[in-house]
């Protein structure tokens, strides 16, 4: 059986964007796949967080998890930082990276830019990314259009290390889904929309209430147009709107054209907020019951026991391949 990896950071609330581009995905894959979906909280730390804040939104997560489907029997949900090997084999990784790849990352760039204080960690954010896949022998990793150049260098990563030292990684292949991989900002629809957004308008929160979801798919930017037509270049708001509605509906964008031919943004908005409530309220209903119980905390505690296991092995193997220690076999 093919392994899958994939992980979020609790670096604020969940969005509509990291559930249709990545969440919804794992729970489909679960059934077919060795998986594993972390919580990485070492990589929310490259930006400052607050430690109460961090705390709660990495149980928030990992009730999420749980909550949009993911199976505990069946998949591995654990937390980052309680996975020693995942910072182990990353310190291994930055020194098989070259600081011009890592300056190239658009990530590094968009988040550095204009600061004048930049953490070093967030420079070395993909080797440590790239340790988390390649620890569990990952053959493929779902994620949104926005990670796609974090997997092209986990993969040269994985290469170098393989030739230079002992072929022991497998080269994980990204999976982006077809709709959904990238949900914009419903303010500025040319931004991709982000959980870390200091306007928490241009962003639907998975945990948002009904009538908070309405208000802000009311104020969404639009045109003046006033037709409901597919076209990302002239018409990126209505776009954005009519791909969020397609992927939580099922429907093809076509069928959801049709239906608004000759009606107004109004009718058209209405009833995408609806159809976004009523995927969402039974996520929010199983994460209130899971929140506070002492069952997140088996989970968690099980899936850290899991990877442990699993990521000493492949640990194990690096530091034999590069010579690090006493450890012959
Ligand atoms: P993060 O926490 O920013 O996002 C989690 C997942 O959500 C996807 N995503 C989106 N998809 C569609 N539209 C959007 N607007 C949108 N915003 C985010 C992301 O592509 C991602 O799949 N570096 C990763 C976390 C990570 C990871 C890993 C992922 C660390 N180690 C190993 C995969 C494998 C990140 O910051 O994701």
């Amino acid at each position: 059986m093919k392994t899958v990896f994939s992980g979020i950071q609790p670096s604020g609330t969940v969005t509509l964007g990291n559930y249709l581009g990545a969440m919804k995905h794992f729970v489909d894959l679960q059934e077919d796949y060795h998986s594993y979906f972390c919580i990485v909280d070492q990589h929310a730390i490259t930006q400052p967080q607050e430690r109460l804040k961090l705390r709660d939104n990495i149980r928030s997560l990992a009730a999420l998890y749980v909550a949009v489907g993911l199976d505990p029997k069946k998949a591995v949900l654990f937390i980052q930082s309680e996975v020693p090997a995942h910072a182990q084999l990353g310190w291994m990784m930055q020194c098989v990276s070259y600081i011009g790849e890592l300056e190239r990352m658009t990530q590094f760039k968009d988040k550095s830019s204009g600061k004048e204080a930049v953490s070093a960690s967030l420079l070395t954010y993909p080797p440590l990314m790239a340790a988390d896949i390649l620890l569990y022998g990952t053959d493929i990793v779902p994620v949104g259009e926005d990670q796609k150049q974090h997997l092209e260098l986990t993969r040269n990563l994985a290469e170098r290390f393989n030739n230079k030292y002992n072929a022991i990684f497998t080269i994980p292949e990204v999976q982006i889904p077809k709709e959904g991989a990238r949900i914009m900002s419903l303010q500025e629809p040319s931004k991709k929309m982000s959980k870390s957004s200091p306007n928490p308008k241009s962003y639907i929160s998975i945990l948002d209430e009904p009538n908070t979801i309405r208000k802000k798919i009311k104020s969404a930017v639009t045109d003046t147009e006033g037709t409901v037509r597919f076209d990302k270049e002239q018409k990126p708001g209505v776009s954005n709107l009519l791909t969020i509605y397609s992927a939580c509906s099922g429907e093809s964008i076509a069928t959801i054209e049709e239906r608004y031919n000759g009606k107004g943004y109004g009718d058209f908005k209405a009833e995408l907020a609806e159809v976004i409530v009523h995927t969402l309220s039974p996520i929010q209903e199983r994460y209130n019951e899971l929140i506070q119980s002492p069952e997140l905390d088996h989970i968690l505690d099980d899936g850290a026991e899991r990877a442990n296991k699993q990521a000493v092995r492949m640990l194990h193997k690096a530091e034999r391949a590069m010579g690090l220690g006493r450890r012959t076999r």
